[in-house]
């Protein structure tokens, strides 16, 4: 064996797994020829002369040969490495004698010997890269499924389940499938059917700050914020339907589209139609309702006395994604009152806008708070 000196002891030996050739020329013929002269010499002779595995004919060596000459030259044309490559790494018959995890099985010949972690690179489960892998790759789950199982419960080549204790498994250690919605982004130890854990944070490059545009402001904007109501994904994103929807994946930044109702309400008796949109150079939103694109006209409301102008109108704020607290401050969205509403003390806002914000001017009911509706006198009416 020519195994150049420094490559038996190389710690790792990466594998990239997505090479596309031809077929394989894998033989043992070696071994097919010995159990060929076995039968017949067993035909010839019942009681055969061969007493142990030793009396075969061996390999210069002197151990049994299994593997043709050359299946450990690197420079040979059946060299196993090569061999694989062609057969696109299918190690389904490797496994039979070398074991499904590859640990040796009844070869006693590990891969491992060689390539530590094989198949793959060092620290490849670690949660940062393989992740980091997959992205980069544009997700060939395909690859993954060919080893680790059409379900990846293991099977194929790797008995091992990516679904295992400490793996893709909820914060009840109930298995949850690695194309769950929060696996890639969100909250990876949610269960597998909460939706709203598939944002950020974690970010698809595992950031957690709300300064890292992939994280931002998701978690203000969701159930867990505190001054507004829940926003829906689907206001912001086309959301994917399944994995592989069309426009799901690819490259980042994520699209940011307002397809939905409330960032693009009509207010001010259709005068006031906001045309929102996202500039991902920027990371800022402009023009939607939500940050105070609407309006109400005196002339059609039916308190005209709260108006000094013709129209009142919020202040269409556009917010950048990663400014924190201060893009939606108090005062940011609408004035406090807003401009063309009789001026008032924030003490009093409470007075009227009951249920909605207290006499300090505190938001109380979340859920009657940028909800599309006018909340006022107790009651809750459209624009
Ligand atoms: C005695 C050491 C040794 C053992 C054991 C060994 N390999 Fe290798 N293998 C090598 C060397 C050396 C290379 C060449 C590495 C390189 O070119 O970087 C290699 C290369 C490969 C490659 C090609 C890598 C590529 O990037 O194309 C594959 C695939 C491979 N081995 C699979 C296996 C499998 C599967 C097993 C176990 C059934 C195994 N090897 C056991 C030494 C070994
Ligand atoms: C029929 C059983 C069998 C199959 C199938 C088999 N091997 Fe082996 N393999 C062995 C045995 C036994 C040894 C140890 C004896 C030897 O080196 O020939 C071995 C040795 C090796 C070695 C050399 C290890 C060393 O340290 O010398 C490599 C590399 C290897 N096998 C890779 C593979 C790959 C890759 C495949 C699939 C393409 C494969 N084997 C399929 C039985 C098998
Ligand atoms: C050629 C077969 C094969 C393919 C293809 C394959 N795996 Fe594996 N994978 C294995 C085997 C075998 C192990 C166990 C290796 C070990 O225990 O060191 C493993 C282990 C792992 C581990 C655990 C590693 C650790 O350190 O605990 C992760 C994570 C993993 N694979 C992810 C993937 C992903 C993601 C893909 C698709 C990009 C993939 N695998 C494709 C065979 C494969
Ligand atoms: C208020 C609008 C808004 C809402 C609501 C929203 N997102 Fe986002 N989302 C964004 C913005 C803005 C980005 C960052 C785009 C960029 O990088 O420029 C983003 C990015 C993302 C990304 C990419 C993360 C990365 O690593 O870059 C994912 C995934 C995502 N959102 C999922 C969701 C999911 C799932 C929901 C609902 C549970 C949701 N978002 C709700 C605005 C929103
Ligand atoms: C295998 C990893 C992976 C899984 C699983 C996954 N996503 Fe994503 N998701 C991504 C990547 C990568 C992006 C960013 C891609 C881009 O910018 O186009 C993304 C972006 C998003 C976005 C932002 C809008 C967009 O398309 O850019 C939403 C919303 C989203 N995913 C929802 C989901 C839902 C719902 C599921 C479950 C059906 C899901 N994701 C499962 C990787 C994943
Ligand atoms: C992110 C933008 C935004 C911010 C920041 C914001 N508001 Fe609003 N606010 C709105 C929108 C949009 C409306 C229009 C009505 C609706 O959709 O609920 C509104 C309406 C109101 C109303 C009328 C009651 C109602 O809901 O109809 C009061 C009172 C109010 N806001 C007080 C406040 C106070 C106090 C603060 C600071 C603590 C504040 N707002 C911060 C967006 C905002
Ligand atoms: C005397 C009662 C009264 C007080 C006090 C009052 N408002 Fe209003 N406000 C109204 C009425 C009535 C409307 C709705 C006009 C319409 O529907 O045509 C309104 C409309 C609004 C709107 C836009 C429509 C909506 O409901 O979202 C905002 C925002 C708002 N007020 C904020 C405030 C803030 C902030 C304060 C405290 C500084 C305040 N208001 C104090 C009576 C009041």
């Amino acid at each position: 064996m020519r195994v150049p000196e420094e490559l038996k002891d190389r710690s790792s030996v990466a594998i990239v797994i997505n090479e596309q050739k031809t077929m394989r020329t894998y033989h043992i013929h070696t071994i097919v020829l010995l159990t060929a002269l076995v039968v017949i010499a067993s035909l010839l002779n019942s009681c055969s002369d061969l007493k142990s595995v030793q009396d075969l004919p061996t390999a210069s060596s002197g151990k049994l040969q299994v593997h043709d000459a050359g299946w450990l030259d690197t420079a040979a044309s059946n060299f196993h490495g090569v061999v694989l490559k062609h057969s696109q790494y299918n190690l389904n018959e490797c496994a039979t004698c070398h074991s499904k995890q590859f640990t040796g099985g009844t070869s006693g010949v590990a891969c491992s010997k060689c390539h530590q972690d094989y198949p793959h690179p060092t620290g490849f489960g670690a949660s940062t890269s393989h992740p980091q892998y997959l992205y980069n790759q544009n997700y060939p789950l395909g690859q993954c499924k060919a080893c680790h199982g059409a379900t990846y419960a293991g099977g194929g080549d790797a008995n091992l389940s990516c679904m295992r204790s400490g793996c893709h498994v909820d914060a009840n250690n109930v298995s949850k499938s690695p194309e769950a919605c929060n696996v890639c982004h969100g909250i990876f130890n949610a269960a597998a059917n909460d939706l709203v854990s598939a944002a950020p944070p974690k970010s698809i490059l595992n950031n957690t700050d709300p300064t890292a545009r992939g994280v931002g402001a998701h978690q203000k904007h969701l159930v867990t914020g505190t001054n507004g109501k829940a926003v829906k994904c689907q206001e912001c994103h086309t959301v994917p339907a399944q994995l592989f929807s069309p426009g799901h994946l690819g490259t980042l930044p994520a699209e940011v589209v307002f397809n939905d109702t409330l960032a693009r309400l009509t207010t001010g008796g259709g005068t006031a139609v906001p045309k929102p949109s996202y500039d991902p150079s920027t990371l800022k939103c402009s023009n939607t309702y939500c940050h105070g694109n609407w309006g109400i006209r005196k002339a059609t409301s039916s308190s005209q006395f709260i108006f000094v102008d013709s129209v009142m109108v919020g202040a269409n704020d556009s917010p950048a994604w990663t400014g924190g607290s201060a893009a939606a401050a108090c005062g940011t969205c609408h004035g406090i009152p807003p401009k063309g509403h009789l001026a008032l003390a924030v003490s009093s806002c409470g007075t009227c806008h009951i249920g909605v914000v207290d006499n300090n001017g505190k938001i109380v009911d979340k859920t009657k708070h940028g909800n599309g509706k006018i909340n006022v006198f107790g009651q809750e009416y459209a624009f």
